[in-house]
């Protein structure tokens, strides 16, 4: 006698006395269990997240603010080692501090007297020293800006800067 079976069926049997089915209320049974899950999941996540962003930025001596001249800057690390940063003195003594890190593609930021501006090079975009704001090119927000303290002569950023 012929065997009439597509190749398939006898190459690919299935045991039906073997194989269980899953009913249509199990599987949609599944499917809440493992949504309700990832609910769970993300709320937990948003949890943590927020408790990182509650975390404080160290407190880091930058300078003297009598080594640093009018129009002149000093580059530092913040808030650690690797993230650059650089800290202007503006013409009255009021002091600013930003990330080196350009908003746009991240190239290194930095400060030229001449213009009175914080320049990259890569795409040509330039900051206020004053407030990090983009005043022309391909930046769409400013720098981040590094919060300052001055004690006794001394300038610390105590927090802000790259994230
Ligand atoms: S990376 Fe700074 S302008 Fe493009």
């Amino acid at each position: 006698m012929k065997n009439t079976e597509p190749h398939w069926k006898t190459d690919f049997s299935v045991d039906w006395e073997q194989t269980s089915f899953i009913t249509r209320r199990e599987f949609t049974r599944f499917l809440g269990l493992g949504s309700a899950a990832l609910a769970t999941g993300n709320v937990l996540m948003v949890g943590i997240n927020a408790t990182r962003t509650e975390t404080t930025r160290p407190r880091v001596e930058i300078s003297e603010v009598d080594s640093i001249k009018p129009r002149g800057y000093k580059t530092f690390e913040y808030p650690e080692k690797g993230k650059h940063a650089i800290l202007l003195r503006h013409e009255d003594g009021s002091l600013s501090a930003y990330s080196q890190r350009c908003p746009h593609l991240g190239c290194s930021v930095f400060y030229t007297e001449e213009h009175n501006q914080l320049e990259c090079a890569c795409h040509e975009g330039y900051f206020s020293p004053r407030t990090g704001e983009v005043i022309a090119g391909p930046p769409q927000r400013g720098l981040a800006k590094i919060e300052l303290e001055t004690i006794n002569g001394k300038i610390f950023a105590i927090g802000g800067g790259e994230g």
